[in-house]
C-alpha cells in the first residue's frame, strides 16, 4: 500500500469530445471542463495532497484555430480571477509552469497579481502549466545553465533542476489522463521518470469524485520499487 500521493498532475484531456457528443461547440465542453477543474482541486484539499498540477494548455496547442486559443484564454483569465477568493478561502497557493512570455498580457498581470496574493498560502499548491512544454523546459534549463557559464562537472541532476520552471515542485507521483488517450503529450517529461500512470476514460467534464477515487485507489495498490527489489523494500 503507498500512501496517498504528495503530488497529483492531471492531463485534462475529452473537453472537445466531450461537446461533440452533446452536439454542442468546443467551447461548451471547455467552460464544462472548468467546472471539473474545480472539483479537482476541492477534493484534493479535501484529502490533504499538498501539491495538485493540472495541464491547462500545450505549446503544441498554440496550433488550434486562434478562436478557440483565444477562448481558452480568455477562460483562464476569468478562471483566475472567480478562483481567487476561494483560494484565498482553502489557503491555496496558485503556481505556474509554462513559458510565460508567450502569455497575452492581461493573462500574464491577472496570474501574476494572484501568485502574489496566493504567495503565502500553505495547505497546498495548485499548479497551472500553461503554454507547457517538457521538452522545451529541458532545453531552456540546459540554455540557462550555458549562459551561466556553468562547467560540465558543475551540472548535477540538483544543478540542472534549479533551472526548471518551477524548481521547488516535487516530481509527480501521480499522473491522471482522461478520455482514454494513454501518452504525456510534452508533459512533466523530466519529472515523469518515476511516476505512476492512471488512465481513465472518463472525458475531463466528467471527471469527478469518483474518479478520482478511483484514480487514488489504483495508485495506492502499485508497488513503487524505483529500481530495487521486493525484499529490499521490506
Ligand atoms: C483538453 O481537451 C483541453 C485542452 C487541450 C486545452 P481537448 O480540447 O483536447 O479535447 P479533445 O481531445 O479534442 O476531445
Ligand atoms: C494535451 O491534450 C494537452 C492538454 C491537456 C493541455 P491534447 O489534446 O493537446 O493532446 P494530443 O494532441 O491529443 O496529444
Ligand atoms: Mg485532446
Amino acid at each position: 500500500m503507498n500512501e496517498k500521493p504528495q503530488h497529483i498532475a492531471v492531463i485534462m484531456d475529452g473537453n472537445g469530445r466531450w461537446a461533440k457528443n452533446r452536439g454542442l461547440s468546443r467551447s461548451r465542453g471547455h467552460l464544462a471542463g472548468v467546472d471539473a477543474v474545480r472539483e479537482l482541486v476541492r477534493g484534493c484539499r479535501e484529502l490533504g495532497i499538498p501539491f495538485v498540477t493540472v495541464y491547462a494548455f500545450s505549446k503544441e496547442n498554440w496550433q488550434r484555430p486562434e478562436a478557440e486559443v483565444g477562448f481558452l484564454f480568455e477562460l483562464f483569465l476569468q478562471f483566475i480571477r472567480q478562483e481567487l477568493p476561494e483560494l484565498m478561502a482553502q489557503d491555496i497557493r496558485l503556481n505556474f509552469i509554462g513559458d510565460r512570455r508567450d502569455l497575452p498580457f492581461t493573462v500574464r498581470q491577472t496570474l501574476d497579481y494572484a501568485l502574489r496574493k496566493t504567495a503565502d498560502n500553505k495547505s497546498m499548491v495548485f499548479t497551472l502549466a500553461i503554454s507547457y512544454a517538457g521538452r522545451e523546459e529541458i532545453l531552456e534549463a540546459c540554455r540557462r545553465a550555458l549562459a551561466d557559464g556553468l562547467k560540465p562537472e558543475e551540472l548535477t541532476e540538483e544543478k540542472f533542476r534549479s533551472y526548471f520552471w518551477d524548481p521547488a515542485l516535487p516530481d509527480p507521483d501521480l499522473i491522471i489522463r482522461t478520455s482514454g488517450e494513454e501518452r504525456l503529450s510534452n508533459f512533466l517529461l523530466f519529472q515523469s521518470a518515476y511516476a505512476e500512470f492512471f488512465f481513465s476514460p472518463v472525458l475531463w467534464p466528467d471527471f469527478g469524485p469518483r474518479e478520482l477515487r478511483l484514480a487514488l485507489d489504483s495508485y495506492a495498490a502499485r508497488t513503487r520499487r524505483f529500481g530495487k527489489t521486493d525484499d529490499q523494500l521490506r
